[in-house]
């Protein structure tokens, strides 16, 4: 199949004055696929009310079809269709952060979206987002669209145009160029069924910034901290390079460990400050400029792991851990899965 490209980069905030813009609306209406912009991540989407359309996003990414998919919306309205209700502290939650980076999983009504965006469960998640061309394309099209990250299954999710090409190209309708995603991770996911609620994936919205909003909202267990998998997409395989990935958290320490290693086959993935203390014959790749700023390294994350695998000599990446702060959880929660667990202080 041949993938479209269809560079919006001039049109950012005025997307009706792109030139091709009826090609995409097209393209969804039909059933096609077209991966989009948003400000976490670049999404894979389809009609969420077309069951062919939506069994393609899984084909396309060789996802398992018990993993389900979020549901984007531009209007509040458009939940009456497909949720049962929306409990008062949830809609106190959504006036806060949409539209944003964040996913609320609510009960289910069914008959209107197709069966296998909700992998048969009887809950659906849903997003608004606010990146401008994701907004006015879901204006535009006026459906529904079930959009998972426009990665390969296990692969690290996109936050640029190139990214979503090198995993995609050949295998759905059309891909929108358009600028790198502005927070970087994946939205936060909140299961909202039972109070007080649960984030079911971290994100940039943390846990206090919810309960700022609304005292006690999200309880207290820290998604790092799960043994047991509550939404369905934590059992896979997620984010990772195909060079083998630890963590270290002390750098000194990691560094006496790791002296017998031939460091011209090693990265380090950093802040920009541990530069100087890293042996000078191994490749670095900079994930902030120093280890408090965590915005910047959500920015880079996925970047990074994609420019791993480019390295051909390197053999093996360490990237840093960053300091346990909550602001840093859902950065520690993908780089935990990258590596899967493994710590280069857990090898010694
Ligand atoms: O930022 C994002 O959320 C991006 C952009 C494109 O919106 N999308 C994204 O989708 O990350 P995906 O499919 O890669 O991750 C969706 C997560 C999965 O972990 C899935 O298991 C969970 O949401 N999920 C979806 N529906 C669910 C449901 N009804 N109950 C529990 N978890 C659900
Ligand atoms: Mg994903």
């Amino acid at each position: 199949m041949k993938t479209e490209i269809w560079d919006v980069r001039a049109y950012t905030t005025q997307l009706a004055d792109y030139p091709r813009l009826s090609e995409i609306i097209e393209t969804y209406r039909r059933g096609g696929l077209v991966a989009l912009p948003t400000e976490t991540v670049y999404g894979l989407g389809a009609n969420a009310l077309d069951e062919s359309a939506v069994q393609k996003i899984y084909q396309a990414k060789g996802r398992p079809s018990d993993n389900p998919l979020i549901v984007h919306i531009y209007d509040s309205e458009q939940l009456k269709d497909f949720v049962t209700e929306i409990p008062e502290a949830t809609e106190k939650l959504m006036e806060a952060f949409w539209p944003g980076p964040i996913t609320f999983i609510l009960p289910l009504k069914p008959g209107f979206l197709c069966n296998s965006v909700t992998g048969g469960l009887n809950s659906v998640a849903v997003r608004m987002p606010s990146h401008p061309v994701a907004r006015e394309l879901l204006k535009l099209v006026d459906l529904p669209i079930a959009a998972p990250s426009a990665n390969l299954s296990g692969r690290p999710s996109p936050t640029t145009f190139e990214h979503v090409y090198h995993d995609l190209n050949g295998r759905i309708d059309g891909v929108i160029h358009s600028t790198q995603s502005e927070a970087g991770l994946e939205s936060t996911v909140l299961d909202c069924r039972t109070f007080p609620y649960r984030v079911a994936r971290p994100g940039t919205i943390t846990r206090n910034m919810l309960n700022d909003i609304l005292p006690n909202a999200v309880d207290e267990v820290r998604s790092e901290d799960m043994e047991k998998p509550i939404a369905p997409g934590m059992k896979y395989k997620h984010y990772a390079p195909e060079t083998p990935i630890a963590i270290f958290e002390n750098l000194e320490h990691s560094i006496n460990a790791l002296r017998y290693k031939e460091w011209s086959h090693i990265v380090f993935i950093v802040p920009k400050s541990f530069i100087p203390l890293l042996p000078e014959e191994a490749y670095t790749i900079i994930l902030s400029d120093t280890e408090e700023d965590i915005q910047q390294a959500n920015y880079n994350l996925y970047d990074a792991l994609h420019k791993v695998d480019q390295l051909v000599d390197v053999e093996q990446a360490y990237i840093y851990g960053y300091p346990h702060h909550e602001e840093a959880e859902a950065l520690r929660n993908r780089m935990c899965k990258a590596a899967n667990y493994q710590y280069v202080e857990g090898e010694l």
